[in-house]
């Protein structure tokens, strides 16, 4: 996925080189709550390793064809959704997102993951997405249940989070297009 309009005013676009001072920007201005449930925060401490997630996403979209999408409401940067990676031997999807909390609650990131499972059936063909989540992140867990997704089972102490573990729930939806084997 390079751009995708999704409406007016919100745009999924690859992430490039020249977005990583308003990436780092967002992290820096949001930290303490993007810390709450995101292990990556306190470790992005300047803008050399913004632009190091830009480019090992575009070197593993060369590779393996996860990307990672910028996500801009009326043309500002709100969040990022990409695929952690793609298992194409057993054809699964493991995207991953975030939004700043200013740009919650508009259904914004619920629009977004829409896009991008629409491109992961129909376009990559996996079976199926799934995605992990903190046992006690209520938004989130709405979220994908907003999505249709599925719990299928928990993993106890599977995130270390700066200074506590936390549980994850597992959830996976299934291409309703592409049922090519038994699950
Ligand atoms: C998880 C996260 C992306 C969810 O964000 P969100 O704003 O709740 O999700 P959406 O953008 O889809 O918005 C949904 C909200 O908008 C409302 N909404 C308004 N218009 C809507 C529409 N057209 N479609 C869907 N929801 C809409 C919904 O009612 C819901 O509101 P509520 O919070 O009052 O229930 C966000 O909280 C986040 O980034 N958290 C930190 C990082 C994180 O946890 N990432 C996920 C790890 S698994």
């Amino acid at each position: 996925m390079l751009r995708q309009q999704i409406n007016p005013g919100l745009e999924l676009r690859l992430l490039q080189p020249t977005d990583a001072p308003a990436l780092f920007a967002l992290v820096e201005t949001n930290r303490q709550t993007l810390r709450t449930w995101l292990p990556w925060v306190d470790a992005t401490t300047k803008l050399a390793h913004s632009q190091k997630f830009i480019a090992e996403a575009l070197r593993d979209r060369e590779k393996t064809r996860a990307y990672a999408a910028g996500i801009w409401s009326s043309g500002q940067l709100v969040g990022v959704i990409w695929h952690n990676r793609i298992d194409w031997a057993n054809r699964v999807a493991f995207p991953a997102y975030w939004l700043v909390p200013s740009a919650e609650g508009r259904g914004i990131m619920t629009a977004a993951c829409q896009a991008v499972i629409a491109h992961a059936f129909t376009q990559l063909k996996v079976d199926r997405v799934i995605v992990a989540v903190a046992t006690e992140n209520h938004r989130a867990a709405a979220l994908v249940k907003r999505l249709g997704f599925t719990p299928i089972s928990t993993l106890k102490k599977a995130e270390w989070l700066y200074d506590h573990f936390v549980d994850h729930h597992i959830y996976q939806l299934l291409n309703p297009n592409h049922p090519t084997r038994p699950l």
